[in-house]
This record gives structure tokens, C-alpha cells and sequence, in this order.
């Protein structure tokens, strides 16, 4: 009853926004703030985006199926900062075995290398790591604004700044590691994830539903905790497989409605451009390091002109690099020593950095880079002080 009050709620505030704003033109020209919707959605967009934001924040309990390991109760959990779509101070953890002969393997191949710190409080049903664990990776949020664009990239784009036995000899290799698209069976670039783990927003939400908070789906339908034999497994999760179902009111799944909102949020809006933000923006890319924050990709045609031919100013080439902070773990594509380059729009709003929140601030961040970015953490050193400090002005516009 609450979602069909909701859904009527929701068309009609869709509505009214749509008046409110007049024409599209004038909604196009307003720029979104963190968390709010892409301009120009359609009255149905809106509603679906309002619809993914409710789930988004919904916080579950056992009786929704969450567990019987998770690591937080909603999405909205670890996606606060500084809005509804960000980020959260906090990490997760995973683990795995490096052999004698310095090979990576999952502790269980079945189950990869997430672990979930809390559970639910009957039948001893809390995820162990092995003692046998001897690599421990800790990984921050990434935050989800612009995540709709960043899904329309084609593949192609992403391929073609992939460089992997550095031909041109820049000491930049990046690659674009292929991963299975659940839904459709297709190979696909790999982009969302520190590991370029996932292609797609809906699998990312079913993945992390299933193994944040231990809610299965359509597309990840088993419990994934470790530890768990599985009639133990079976006496801790009562609720049967998939979890989430449909909602008979929308006729939508979880996973739909977080694939809705993600795709609709607005990209971070930029900082102002000041005369030092435009002088940092040049050294930024005279010293390189543009090279792999990519200023801004293009999304392909599309029939939604939300996304047809879209300019994404993400300061990614979304490739994995060594840059010598590598976790460890092996996952989907990526080798241990390779992380995806993150987006820097945003970037004003996100502390600490790095994929495990190791850096406190930019001047750290980038005095780690290394390896591939070894040239262009040089070119920062040796910026004269006033340099340097525009260069980090422009960050903090970003
Ligand atoms: C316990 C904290 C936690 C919860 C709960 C959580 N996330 Fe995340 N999220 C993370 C972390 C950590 C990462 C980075 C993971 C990685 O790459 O290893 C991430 C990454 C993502 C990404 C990748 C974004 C990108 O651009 O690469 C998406 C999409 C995402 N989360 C969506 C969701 C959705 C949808 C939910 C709810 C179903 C959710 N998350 C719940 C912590 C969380
Ligand atoms: C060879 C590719 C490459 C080059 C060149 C490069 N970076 Fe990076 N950058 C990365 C990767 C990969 C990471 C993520 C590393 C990690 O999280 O362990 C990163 C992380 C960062 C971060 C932290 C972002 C976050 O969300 O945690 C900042 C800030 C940054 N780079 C700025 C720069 C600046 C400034 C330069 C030029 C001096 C530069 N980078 C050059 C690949 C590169």
C-alpha cells in the first residue's frame, strides 16, 4: 500500500518538476547538485529514479532476506557522502592465499574473496577468514554519481586507449580486461569496480546485494559465505532463493530499481574555474597525468538523448594500471598488482583515496604513484611550490 501511495507520489511530483521547470532547455541549463537526477529525465524516468532511490535507502532485516553474512543494511549504507550515491568512511574486506611460488589463488574458487564482517545473530552463521589467509585487501565506496553515463561508453572507445605491451613507448600499458555480461552471455570491457570487475550497473547492484548484504537474485541466486558447510548454510538462511522478488505494485525487482537509479543520477557538478584551476588543468596534462585520467569520454548513440552521443568528463581512461598500489588479489580480468583507474570528477568531495583509503589527501595519493605513473609522479616532484599548488587547486575543483 505505502508503494502504490508512492508510485502515485512520485508521477505527480514527476509532473510537477517537469511545470516547475518549464522547458527543457531551461532544465538542461540548471546544473544538478550530488544526488539529484540526470536534467531532463522523462516524467517515467523520474518516477523510476524516485522508485530506485527509495530502494536504494531501504534498510532490510532478516525476514527480507538479508544475510545470513552482509556487511551493512542498505545501499545507501555505504553510499552517503556527500549525497544519497556517494561514498562512506569506511572499507570491506577481502582475502585470499599467495603460494610459495608467488602465485595468487581464492581461498575457495567458488566464493572469491569477499568477506562479510557482520551476520545474523542465530545459528553461528558469521563469514571466518581462514588462518590461512595471508593477503588482505581492504577497499573503499566508489561513488555512483554519472554511473548512466559512464555506462554508455562503448566498448570500443575504452579499447582504443588500451596500450598493453606499451607500443609507444610512454611507460603507460593500461589494459581493458573482457568479463562475462550475466544477463546476455556477451563478453564485455570490464569498468565499474576497482578491478574493472563488472560491465554493467544491474549486475554491479545484483552483485553487491547479493554480497554486501546477502540479498540473492535473478542473477547472483546462491548465499556466497564463507566458512558455511552447506547444511549449516541452510539453517541460517530460512528465506528461499532469490530473495528478491518482484514488487507486484511496480512490477520491478531490487536490482531494477538500483540499475534505475544509478543510470539517472547527475554526474558531480564541477567547482568553480578560476584562474589557478585553469593553470593546474595545463600542467595536469604537460606532466602526464592526463594520460591516464582521460579528461572526458563520449557515450555512443543512443535513442535516449540523455546518453546519445553524451561528452563524460570523468578523468578516467576506466584501464587497469600497475602503479605499484595493487592489492594483491586477482579478480574477474585483473591481475593482483592492477587497479582501474578511478574517475576523478568529484574528487572534492571524496577523503580518504586510493582503492583502500590509504592516502589521507591528493599531495599522498599521487606521491604513490609509481610504476606506469612513475614519469608523471616525477613531473609533480619536481613542480616549482606555486605549480604544485595550482595543480592541487584544480583537483579540488574537480
Ligand atoms: C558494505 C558497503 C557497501 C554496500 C552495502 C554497498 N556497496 Fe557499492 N561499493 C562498495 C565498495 C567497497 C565498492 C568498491 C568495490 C570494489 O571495487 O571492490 C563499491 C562499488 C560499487 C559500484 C561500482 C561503481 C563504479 O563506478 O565502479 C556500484 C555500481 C555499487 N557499489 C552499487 C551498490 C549498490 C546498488 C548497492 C546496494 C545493493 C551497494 N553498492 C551496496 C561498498 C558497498
Ligand atoms: C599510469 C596511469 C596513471 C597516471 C599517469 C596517473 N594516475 Fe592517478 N591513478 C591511477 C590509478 C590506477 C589510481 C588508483 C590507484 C589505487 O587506488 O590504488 C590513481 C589514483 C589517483 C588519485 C586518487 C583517486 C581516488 O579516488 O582515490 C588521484 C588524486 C590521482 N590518481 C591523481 C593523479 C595525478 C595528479 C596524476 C599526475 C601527476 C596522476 N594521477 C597520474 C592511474 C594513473
Amino acid at each position: 500500500m505505502i508503494r502504490f501511495f508512492r508510485v502515485v507520489a512520485t508521477v505527480c511530483l514527476g509532473m510537477g518538476l517537469i511545470m516547475f521547470l518549464g522547458s527543457p532547455q531551461a532544465e538542461a541549463q540548471r546544473q544538478p547538485s550530488f544526488g539529484d537526477p540526470l536534467p531532463g529525465l522523462s516524467a517515467t524516468e523520474f518516477e523510476e529514479f524516485l522508485l530506485g532511490r527509495d530502494d536504494f535507502l531501504e534498510v532490510e532485516n532478516a525476514e527480507e532476506g538479508l544475510g545470513p553474512a552482509y556487511n551493512n543494511t542498505s545501499c545507501a549504507g555505504c553510499h552517503n557522502v556527500p549525497a544519497i550515491g556517494g561514498i562512506a568512511p569506511m572499507t570491506t574486506t577481502r582475502a585470499g592465499i599467495l603460494d610459495s611460488d608467488g602465485s595468487y589463488r581464492d581461498i575457495d574458487p567458488k566464493r572469491g574473496s569477499l568477506f562479510q564482517i557482520f551476520s545474523i545473530p542465530t545459528h553461528n552463521c558469521q563469514s571466518v577468514i581462514p588462518a590461512d589467509a595471508n593477503v588482505i585487501s581492504r577497499r573503499a565506496p566508489i561513488p555512483l554519481f554519472g554511473a548512466g553515463l559512464v555506462e554508455a561508453i562503448p566498448d570500443e572507445t575504452i579499447q582504443s586507449l588500451a596500450d598493453p605491451y606499451d607500443l609507444d613507448r610512454d611507460g603507460i600499458s593500461g589494459r581493458a580486461p573482457m568479463v562475462v555480461d550475466l544477463l546476455t552471455g556477451n563478453a564485455r570491457v570490464g569498468r565499474f569496480g576497482w578491478k574493472s570487475q563488472l560491465a554493467t550497473l544491474l549486475e554491479f547492484g545484483a552483485d553487491a546485494y547479493r554480497n554486501e548484504m546477502g540479498i540473492t537474485n535473478d542473477l547472483f541466486p546462491a548465499e556466497l559465505t564463507f566458512r558455511l558447510m552447506p547444511e549449516q548454510l541452510q539453517r541460517c538462511d530460512l528465506i528461499p532463493d532469490p530473495e528478491d522478488v518482484l514488487e507486484p505494485a511496480t512490477g520491478r525487482r531490487g536490482i531494477d530499481n538500483f540499475e534505475s537509479f544509478m543510470k539517472f543520477l547527475a554526474p558531480p557538478p564541477r567547482g568553480k574555474i578560476t584562474e589557478a584551476v585553469s593553470n593546474g588543468r595545463v600542467l595536469f596534462d604537460s606532466i602526464g597525468c592526463a594520460k591516464c585520467h582521460v579528461p572526458s569520454l563520449t557515450t555512443s548513440a543512443s535513442s535516449n538523448p540523455l546518453f546519445d552521443y553524451q561528452r563524460v568528463p570523468l578523468f578516467s581512461d576506466l584501464l587497469l594500471h600497475d602503479i605499484g598500489t595493487g592489492d594483491g588479489i586477482r579478480q574477474a580480468g585483473a591481475e593482483p598488482e592492477e587497479i582501474r583507474t578511478p574517475a576523478l570528477w568529484g574528487l572534492r568531495h571524496r577523503r580518504p583515496l586510493l582503492h583502500n583509503g590509504s592516502a589521507a589527501n591528493t599531495t599522498e595519493a599521487i606521491m604513490r604513484h609509481g610504476q606506469e605513473a612513475e614519469i608523471a609522479r616525477q613531473g609533480f616532484e619536481q613542480l616549482s611550490s606555486e605549480r604544485r599548488s595550482s595543480l592541487l587547486i584544480f583537483l579540488d575543483s574537480l
